[in-house]
């Protein structure tokens, strides 16, 4: 199908196949139409279909909560064009930085399926081709049996790899978590399509790193501390972590934040807030560089966020009450800019 976008400047036209979704058919085409979360919840990729026949998909996507259905009004991470169409999209169409990637679809394989903890497990996808993405960013997945794509961020982080590694964490009553916690998935088949996202990390802008995750958060962090210790970001520039999990019995990666940490001791710090059971006496003896505290994971950072943010770049991620309660207080008390702040919500 042809899909046409017209703006002032410029008309779109890509073309997307039986099934596609039109966000990934013309991201995949290199239109760098708006998005955030690629998933259905955010409704950053609105638009409204002027002409043509449209498949909505999920018709309780929260995304759409305030759309209306008399302007025909759609989430393009969602709809099916079943004929030519063309839309109008009110956001920008631009690109993020010039170095943006261009999204596929792959098909890869399940490997290395391993437990973390009781509700966290890790997971790489192998794909046939080496592909490249930027430290921070995400693929959707998508599984047999289960309606529609999911969010991932990576946590590997290579110039070029085949290699995607995850972490999920099991969500009560969540269909795709469910579906992988429900038994071991090596050598299962995955459909997948990436790679995606702007909260991403840049050696050449030359900035320090102020970062808090909550729960499997840390993922697409651990892919930027990984980045950056690859190439010795950390012996000019600082990275303080702030990662939040309820228990000691919850923490996972500690053993890969300490070596990142001792190849930088000066100026990396690695702080782990529990936020339901206190740290134990040997983790608050600090003999293993990290600091521990008990307490909620952004109440605990916020103090150490410095006024104005400037030279460096603040990354959130994890469950959306958590960036919401951090992005405020960001803005407003600590005035950082908006272009100081990049952020994933894990609906
Ligand atoms: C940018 C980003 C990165 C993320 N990274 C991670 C990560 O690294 N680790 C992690 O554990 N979680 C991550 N998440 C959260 C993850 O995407 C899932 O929301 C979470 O795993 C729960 O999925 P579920 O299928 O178990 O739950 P469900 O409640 O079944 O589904 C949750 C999500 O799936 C989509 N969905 C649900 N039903 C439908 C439907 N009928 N049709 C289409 N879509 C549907 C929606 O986006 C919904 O919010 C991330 C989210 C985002 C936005
Ligand atoms: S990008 Fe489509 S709803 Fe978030």
């Amino acid at each position: 199908m042809l899909i046409e976008i017209e703006k002032k400047s410029q008309t779109y036209r890509f073309e997307a196949a039986e099934g596609e979704k039109i966000l990934y058919a013309g991201l995949r085409a290199g239109v760098p139409l708006p998005f955030e979360c690629a998933t259905g919840t955010c409704g950053s990729c609105k638009a409204r279909v002027n002409e043509g026949d449209i498949n909505e998909g999920w018709l309780e996507a929260p995304g759409k909560e305030n759309f209306k259905a008399a302007k025909r009004e759609i989430l393009m991470c969602q709809c099916v064009a079943q004929t030519n169409c063309n839309l109008t999209v009110p956001s920008k169409i631009k690109a993020f930085r010039e170095d943006d990637l261009i999204p596929d679809h792959h098909l890869g394989t399940i490997t290395q399926y391993e437990k973390l903890t009781k509700d966290v497990l890790r997971f790489e996808v192998k794909l046939p081709e080496e592909i490249t993405f930027h430290a921070g960013q995400f693929f959707v997945l998508q599984v047999p049996g289960v309606e529609g794509f999911r969010a991932y961020s990576m946590v590997n982080y290579a110039p070029s790899s085949n290699k995607l590694e995850f972490i999920i964490k099991q969500f009560p009553g969540g269909k795709l978590s469910d579906w992988v916690f429900e038994s071991d998935r090596s050598n299962d088949e995955i459909e997948v399509f990436g790679p995606l996202g702007r909260a991403t990390f840049h050696p050449d802008e030359s900035m320090d790193l102020f970062m808090i995750a909550g729960g499997s958060g840390i993922a697409g962090l651990m892919s930027i501390l990984e980045h950056g210790s690859q190439v010795n970001h950390f012996k000019n520039h600082r990275a303080s972590l702030y990662f939040g999990v309820r228990t000691p019995q919850d923490m996972f990666f500690a053993d890969r934040l300490q070596a990142i940490k001792a190849k930088f001791p000066n100026n990396i710090s690695i702080n782990i807030a529990f936020s339901i059971e206190p740290p134990t006496e040997e983790q608050l003896a600090g003999a293993d560089g990290i600091n521990y505290s008990f307490g909620m994971v952004h109440e605990i950072a916020l103090p150490a966020v410095e006024e104005g943010g400037e030279g460096t770049i603040h990354y959130l991620a994890g469950p959306a009450p958590m960036v919401d309660a951090l992005i405020r207080p960001l803005v407003l008390d600590s005035k950082i800019p908006a272009d100081g702040i990049r952020y994933d919500k894990f609906n």
